[in-house]
Parts: C-alpha cells; sequence; structure tokens
C-alpha cells in the first residue's frame, strides 16, 4: 500500500481535514471516559528528532503507548543519519522495522528526502517551513472553544507575531477550512509571497478570508482566537536585539490588547512561550488563556494522526491463521 505522508495540510482536502479532526474528538471523548480503543496494537513508530521538544515527544509516545503500540525515540549522533549512512538508506531500513517514522527536523528539505525514500507513512514533527500536526491540535481545541452557535467556517484567528512555522500550517488549515485567519506583524516578519499565494488559493476554493496586516488593533477587533509565538527560535539568537525592537510593545499579547478583542476571545500559544515577551503572564494565566486546553490536545491530536494514517494499514489475521503460526512454531520447539 503507498504510504499517506502527513508532512502539510496543503496535501489534504477540507473534507480529509475535518475527517481527521472528528475522528480525534471521537477518540478524544473514549478516552475522557478511560477507554482509548487498542487500534494500534504492536504497531511501532520510529521517532527521530533534531530539535528538542517536550509537547510533541510527549504526546506521540503517550499516543502510541495508549493506542496499542510504542514509540523509538532516535536521537541524531546516536543513529548513523546523515553522518555514516544515508538519508534514503535510513528511512528504508527504518520502513522495514517499524510501521511509520516520525521525524522534527531542523530543514523542511530533510523531511522531504525521508518521505521520498521511506514505504511507511512519514509524519512532519516541525520544520523549518511549518508544523502540521500542531494545527490538527489547534482547530481541534478552537471547536471545543467557540462562540456558541458558530459553525467553524465563521471563526476568526489572528495570530499575532513573527510568521513562524506554526504561522505557516495555522494559516493553511484555517484557509483551506474557509475560516478567517489575520496576521499581524511589522512588514518585515510578515509570511513569504509563496506562502501567501497558497493561502489565497485556499481561500478562493473554500471561501475562507485572509488578511495580512501590520495593524495589530485592527487585527484583533473582531478575533475569535487570538495565537501567538516565539519572536525567535533556534538558529536566530544573533537577531534577537533587532527582533525585539520590531516587536515590542506593539505585537506583545497584553492586556492592553485583550481589551481591544471582543470579551469572548480566547488566547492561544502553542508553546513553549517566552513568558513576558510575546505574551504577558496576566494573559497566558488568564480565564481567556487556553493554552493548557490546547497543549492536551496535543496528545488527543496524535492518536487521531496516528489512527488516521496507520489503522487502514494494520494487519487484521483470523484467528485460524494466528493459531496455525502459533502451533507451528510450538510444534518446532518442542520437536
Ligand atoms: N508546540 C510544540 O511543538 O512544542 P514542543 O517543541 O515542546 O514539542
Amino acid at each position: 500500500m503507498t504510504p499517506k505522508h502527513f508532512i502539510t495540510v496543503q496535501d489534504f482536502t477540507k473534507a480529509e481535514l475535518l475527517d481527521l479532526i472528528a475522528l480525534t474528538r471521537l477518540i478524544k471523548e473514549a478516552d475522557k471516559q478511560g477507554c482509548t480503543p487498542r487500534l494500534l496494537e504492536g504497531a511501532s513508530l520510529a521517532m527521530i528528532f533534531e530539535e528538542p521538544s517536550t509537547r510533541t515527544r510527549v504526546s506521540f509516545e503517550v499516543a502510541m503507548a495508549e493506542l496499542g503500540g510504542h514509540a523509538l525515540y532516535l536521537k541524531p549522533g546516536e543513529i548513523h543519519l546523515g553522518v555514516r549512512e544515508s538519508l534514503g538508506d535510513t528511512a528504508q531500513v527504518l520502513s522495514r522495522m517499524c510501521d511509520a517514522i516520525f521525524l522534527r527536523a531542523l530543514k523542511h528539505e530533510t523531511m522531504e528526502g525521508l518521505a521520498a525514500y521511506a514505504t511507511v507513512p512519514v509524519i512532519n514533527g516541525l520544520t523549518d517551513y511549518n508544523h502540521p500536526t500542531q494545527v490538527v491540535c489547534d482547530v481541534t481545541t478552537m471547536l471545543e472553544h467557540r462562540p456558541a452557535g458558530k459553525a467553524l467556517e465563521d471563526l476568526r484567528v489572528t495570530f499575532v507575531g513573527d510568521a513562524t512555522n506554526v504561522l505557516s500550517s495555522l494559516m493553511f488549515i484555517s484557509t483551506r477550512l474557509g475560516m478567517h485567519f489575520t496576521h499581524a506583524a511589522p512588514k518585515a516578519y510578515q509570511p513569504p509571497d509563496a506562502w501567501l499565494a497558497l493561502a489565497e488559493a485556499n481561500c478562493a476554493e473554500s471561501g475562507g478570508a485572509l488578511t495580512i496586516t501590520d495593524d495589530v488593533a485592527a487585527a484583533v477587533q473582531d478575533a475569535d482566537f487570538i495565537y501567538t509565538d516565539l519572536w525567535w527560535w533556534v538558529g536566530q539568537e544573533d537577531e534577537i536585539p533587532d527582533r525585539y525592537a520590531a516587536f515590542m510593545p506593539t505585537y506583545q499579547v497584553n492586556r492592553d490588547l485583550l481589551a481591544k478583542a471582543p470579551a469572548h476571545c480566547k488566547v492561544m500559544h502553542c508553546l513553549p512561550a517566552s513568558r513576558g515577551v510575546e505574551a504577558t503572564d496576566e494573559v497566558l494565566d488568564s480565564p481567556q488563556s487556553i493554552i493548557f486546553d490546547q497543549a492536551e490536545n496535543r496528545l488527543h491530536a496524535e492518536k487521531g494522526i496516528l489512527t488516521w494514517l496507520l489503522y487502514p494499514r494494520m494487519p487484521r489475521p483470523s484467528e485460524a491463521l494466528k493459531a496455525y503460526h502459533q502451533g507451528r512454531i510450538e510444534d518446532f520447539l518442542n520437536r
């Protein structure tokens, strides 16, 4: 069976993404009643991290365990990836032993290179381009916290801050689903044209709306959700003074900015957060903050993604076939 990878939400239709989110919500309901079905009994997930992680690593490992499978944490420096072995050889070897491969990569090209050789599904756990598993969790969280009676397509999401890998995936999934997506940032930190072209094409198909602006007050005035992320990441340490000066104080999500949004507006952050930088404690810890519901939903979304990709590929031998092989092996051992 040709593997279906999970590398960008742009690879999936609106119907497919809604299907995945519906599955995530069903599995979460089962989990809340203590009966997560062991849909991936015996499955294994190879997980390669080129960068640190708390939420993504823990959520995928726990998700695999609770679904009846297991995950292997493979750290660069402790495996041969890209040093004594080519990416293609590693991809083919892991494909022979595991049911899926997860990668958090410094460069998106590494993700695409791995997927080109893998014969099992490859899951993107963040690159310098995007973070697709994060935003399945985010839309699930928005559906749970949306204003009563408001349809998904009517939701207004305003991302305040740098055009990060999370921004790209959130912009892609929101516009693909027909939502209203706004990005507020200084012009130098707005998304590149290539990302905007994809989001505009999504809107043309879905009826969604895209606004890119440096006017943060206007951007939040109708927002159902304000979302923010770090202003700098690994490798951007030299840019910290310039970035800080560009964003602070105008683009900080603080009490003054939140006061410009509707009273029902919720605050989201993919975490980790630099508290006191892109968002203040009083906002992140306020009743309007849903950051820990959002973090918890990483676990439920990973279960949805893993089940969606792997369940159709799981072998389902008959009881007779299982008994036949067990009998042959036991006869051999007892001869
Ligand atoms: N949001 C997120 O991906 O968190 P981690 O870097 O801790 O995995």
